[in-house]
């Protein structure tokens, strides 16, 4: 029997199951009490830096492509401008994806930097003003990739983010990262000694950003918090109780941040295998409701052949813990063999065989087209109903209604 709490639910979800999701036009400035809800039902589609597969990644365009493809969430990272602001933008330099090259006016701040323990020259975000970035336009990474847009389009802040997300016709959730926060806080200093943290956790606040995972607040204005450094999300924890995801990186990558001041002195971990041990999950689900591993982390790859899978899903998901991977690309050169060159093959493995509860994808598009082609209410009743055992069995699991 499905439980009363549910039947809200129900509701909502025959009435999404019955029409096919439309395409969304672009976001506007609408003051919408009655918005579309985040889907909870099936597994989220994370827009990494935008629908950055199409277009330069983490900018407006890039935003407002993915929400108009149907994601559920906008992923971005945030670094800080020489004055402090709050910026979108994934490397700590700008030479991979901005013009800056062509900036005579800034040829002479090229500068050498320890970024978590490598040597790194370039042209540093944190060396330029907000004005001066807001100069600069992007580009896009890969030569593979639509270079139609190189040019187009500026660098944003955290609030010109927000803002995207906030004015869409539907409820939109955030993802933002705390990127390389013991880089930023050698580098930019704030009034009365904050750190990035105290800025990041602020601007979100600003913005009405508040509640735990699926609290009424939560399902109005929908927030992952991500970060690769265990200290940046145990430092918030007292701050504010938005969801927090754990990013897990490479094998051989040391954890971010060395000084884990919040860490018991036992569970101070610095590689892959420790923070990925049973005894790290115990500790670590305490702060935050999921992790992000680097998919092939997962099931290790050789030639391009998966492997056979590791536990670490299965075990996550004993500690109540969310999975994230990241990062699900169309391009065959990102495609292992086992997928027949499809990504849809690719979304249906991880989705159904693994049953990860959330991707990140450079193609938003292509994951939505997935999930709405493979809708269970297209196909019937009995699948229908097997579907609302799942959600109910989730939400007594997750205490969704506390
Ligand atoms: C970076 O370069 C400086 C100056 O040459 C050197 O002292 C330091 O050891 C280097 N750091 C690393 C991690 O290579
Ligand atoms: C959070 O606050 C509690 C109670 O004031 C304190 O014991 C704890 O050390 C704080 N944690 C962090 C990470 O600041
Ligand atoms: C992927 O393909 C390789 C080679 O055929 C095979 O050994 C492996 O078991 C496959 N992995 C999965 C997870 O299907």
């Amino acid at each position: 029997m499905v439980s009363p709490s549910v039947v809200p639910y129900i509701f909502l979800l025959l009435f999404v199951g019955c029409s096919a999701r439309p395409l969304y036009p672009l976001p506007g400035r609408r003051n919408d009490r009655n918005k579309q809800p985040l889907q909870t039902f099936r597994a989220y589609n994370i827009a990494h830096r935008g629908s950055n597969g199409e277009i330069p990644e983490e900018t407006a365009a890039a935003y407002m492509r993915a929400i108009e493809e149907g994601t559920d969430f906008i992923e971005t990272d945030i670094l800080a401008s020489k004055d402090g602001a709050l910026i979108c933008f994934h490397d700590v330099t700008l030479d991979d994806t901005t013009d800056i090259t062509n900036h005579k006016e800034f040829a002479n701040r090229k500068r050498t930097y320890e970024v978590q323990g490598v040597n790194t020259t370039g042209f540093f975000l944190v060396d330029f003003t907000l004005d001066e970035l807001k100069l600069l336009r992007v580009k896009q990474r890969y030569p593979f990739r639509d270079q139609q847009y190189n040019g187009e389009f500026s660098i944003i802040t955290f609030d010109e983010f927000i803002s995207i997300a906030l004015d869409a016709h539907r409820v939109v959730g955030i993802y933002p990262e705390i990127k390389n926060p013991v880089f930023i806080n050698q580098q930019v200093k704030w009034p009365g000694g904050k750190r990035f943290e105290d800025k990041f956790v602020e601007t979100l606040k600003k913005y009405g950003y508040r509640g735990s995972y699926m609290s009424k607040q939560w399902l109005k204005q929908p927030a992952f918090i991500q970060s690769f450094a265990p200290t940046s999300l145990i430092y918030i924890s007292n701050q504010t109780d938005l969801p927090k995801i754990f990013l897990i990186d490479d094998v051989d990558m040391p954890t971010q941040d060395t000084n884990q001041v919040f860490v018991p002195p036992h569970l101070v971990s610095t590689s892959y295998w420790e923070i990925t041990s049973d005894s790290y999950l115990d500790f670590i689900k305490e702060y935050v409701v999921g992790i992000g591993p680097w998919k092939d982390n997962i099931i290790p790859v050789s030639s391009n052949y998966l492997q056979i899978p590791s536990d670490l899903v299965a075990r996550a998901h004993a500690h109540n813990l969310q999975v994230h991977p990241y990062t699900f690309r169309n391009e065959n050169k990102f495609l292992h063999f086992n997928f027949s060159e499809d990504p849809y093959n690719e979304y249906d493995y991880w989705i159904n065989k693994i049953g990860v509860d959330g991707l990140f994808t450079d193609f938003t598009g292509s994951l939505h087209h997935y999930q709405e082609w493979t809708n269970p209410f297209a196909s019937g009743e009995k699948e229908a109903t097997r579907l609302l055992h799942k959600i109910e069995l989730m939400l007594s699991k997750f205490k969704y209604f506390n």
